[in-house]
Order: C-alpha cells, then structure tokens, then sequence
C-alpha cells in the first residue's frame, strides 16, 4: 500500500473513463472501479493492513480519489445520458406533416338500409315499428291467420320445422304471424309495421332464397278501408321512388285478407310505359295487402262488427333488386364486400 499505487490507479482508472463512450461500458467502468472487487474498493480495504503512521495519510489521499473518480463518473454519466436521449428522439421521432390515416368505418347493410328507410318513411305515416321472432308456432304463422291444418294454403308456405312435425315449431315464412301478436298485445288503433328475416323451404336460385325480409303492415280502427290502404302504399312508393309514382292492385287470395290483393307499383325507370327493369310490363310487384279477414279480427278477440283493418307484406330484397338492379338475389347473403361497398353513403 503506497501513495504511488493509489497515484497508478487513480491515473489507469481514469485513463480508463476516458475511453468510455457508451452507458453500457460506464456501468462496466464502474463495477471495475468501485464494485464489490473494484480496484479502489480493494485498495480501500487493504488499508487496514498498512502500517500504522502511514494509514491516516494514505485513508485521506485514497478518500480524495475516490471523491474525484465519483465526480468525474457523474459528469460522464450526464454526458452520456444526453448523447442517448438525443439519438433516441431522432430515431422515434414524428412526422406530423404526414397525412393522417383514416379510419375503416363500416356502413349497414343495404337491407338493413332499406328497413331503416321504410320504417322511417311509415313512422312519418303513424306506424310504430316493432320486431317479432324468427322461431314461430304454427298457432301464429298459420292457425291465427286463418291457415287451419288441412288447408291447401298452408302448402303455400312450404317450411323448415325447427322442432318434430307435430309441435309445429318452424322458422316463420312470413312477418304476417306478428299481426296477431300486437292485436293480442293491444286494443284498436293498431298501426304497426314489422320488418324482419323470414324463411322458406326452397330452391335457391337467381330470384329465390330460403331466408329473406319482408316488411308487413297492419292497421286495424273503426272505419277503415282499402282507401286508405291505398293511399298508405301510394305514399310509401312515392317516398322511395318519387312523387309520379301509382299503386295497381289486382285480386289475388291470401287466407287472412277479404278482398285480398297484390299490389305493384308503376316503374320508376320507364314511368310505366315497359323496359327491362319491369320485364316490360310497366309495374313492378312488391307484395300482397288486403283488408284483415274477419276471422282474424276475432281470433285476437277483436269485435269484427266495430273494427275493420288493412295488412300488407312486401319483399324487402325486392325493393332493393328493383331500385338498384341487383340481378342475384343470393348476393344479398353472400359477404362480398365488392357488392356490399355499392351501397355505401360513404367512402370505404
Ligand atoms: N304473408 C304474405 C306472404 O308472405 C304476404 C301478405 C299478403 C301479407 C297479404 C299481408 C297481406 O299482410 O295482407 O306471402
């Protein structure tokens, strides 16, 4: 132990800091110096082991380094940390004159497009709009709708059974069962429409599909007739295809109407006169109405002698195929976003 080793050690371990130049090797330099086997750590402790006059002079002269080592170590260390700083905020920085990026946002479906529009356009006729389930009773989608089991209409209907064939369970094969549930629900006035998914025992093809929407309307009051039946549709054709529009209804049978109907509007593209939107005929089919069949007014308990009622039903991919001149109904299932995105109000 000699004032000229600790004059050695202080001079290689700063010879040494010098040469440090990241915070890695720093941490490196300290442990060499004051770690647990550093040089001045072991210097320090060997002390005891010097001879007696000469420990108080040598304790102060190692004290004196390692204050300087400390301070100098310090200084590097903040050097150091800034030069690290400095790089990294150049690395990670921003360029905030970059365009943004947009979000993708979905858009609704064009049914559910055409259900929103529709329910808007009868909520401005008075009609609240109510929802029904898909998984029916025969009691509703056919026995209340004066469809009773031996009759041949019921073919009409040709259905998926969800359950065995006598709990006459099925998928729904029209929105017209939920006419008797709100009349069950409620008294006279009644103006409800009810869009929603309805399915068929069927063969798909090009105009067909086994699950489709419908929309069905009923109003049931004193004094009600096919007038205002008319002019209800004729309002609805004029809020989706424009102010021109008329209403033709030709007798067709549907159990649960007298006089029964089916209903097309004249077509938008050739204002009637034939094209090949219309096939040429001038008016485009949207559904079947009638008035409601007395029958059904007194199955839901309603006296058929005070209230009289009109129903209809339409397609709801068939407006669409119409409007937009879809020629594949099974696109409509399908989730090709090629499709999907024409309808679209907004960029996607
Ligand atoms: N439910 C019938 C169908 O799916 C459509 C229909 C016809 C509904 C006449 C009605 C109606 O409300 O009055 O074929």
């Amino acid at each position: 132990m000699s004032l000229d080793a600790l004059t050695t050690l202080r001079a290689e371990a700063e010879a040494n800091l010098r040469a440090v130049d990241d915070l890695d090797s720093l941490t490196e330099w300290e442990r060499s110096v004051f770690g647990p086997k550093g040089s001045l750590t072991l210097f320090l402790r060997s002390l005891g082991a010097a001879p007696a006059e000469e420990r108080p002079a040598l304790g102060r002269a190692a004290n004196e380094v390692k204050n300087a080592l400390t301070v100098e170590f310090e200084t590097r260390k903040t050097a150091l940390e800034r030069v690290a700083l400095a790089s990294r905020l150049t690395e990670d920085a921003v360029d905030m004159t970059l365009p943004g990026r947009a979000p993708v946002v979905g858009v609704d479906h064009p049914i559910s497009q055409t259900i929103r529009e529709l329910s808007d356009i009868f909520s401005l006729l008075g009609f609240q709009t109510v929802f029904g389930p898909e998984v029916e009773t025969g009691r509703y989608n056919f026995d209340l709708l004066n469809i009773p089991s031996d009759h041949p209409a019921r073919d009409v209907w040709d259905t998926m059974i969800v359950d065995t064939p006598n709990s006459e369970i099925v998928l729904r094969t029209h929105t017209s069962p939920m006419q008797a549930r709100v009349m069950e629900q409620t008294q006279p006035p009644v103006r409800v429409v009810v869009p929603g998914r309805t399915y068929r025992f069927e063969q798909q093809d090009a105009s067909h599909e086994w699950a489709f929407h419908q929309l069905e309307g009923l109003a049931v009051d004193q004094h009600i007739t096919m007038t205002d039946l008319k002019g209800t549709l004729r309002e609805m054709a004029r809020q989706l295809f424009g102010a021109d529009r008329r209403i033709r209804f030709r007798c067709d049978f549907f159990p649960f109407v007298e006089p029964g109907v089916d209903f097309s509007i004249d077509c938008m593209i050739c204002n009637g006169s034939g094209c090949r939107v219309c096939k040429q005929t001038g008016w485009l089919e949207m559904g079947g109405a009638g008035m409601v069949h007395p029958s059904v007014l007194e199955g839901v308990g309603y006296d058929s002698e005070k209230y009289t009622g009109f129903a209809f039903g339409l397609g709801i991919e068939r407006i669409i195929i119409q409007r937009y001149g879809v020629n594949d109904i099974r696109a409509f299932a399908g989730n090709d976003l090629r499709f999907l995105k024409q309808f679209a109000t907004v960029n996607v």
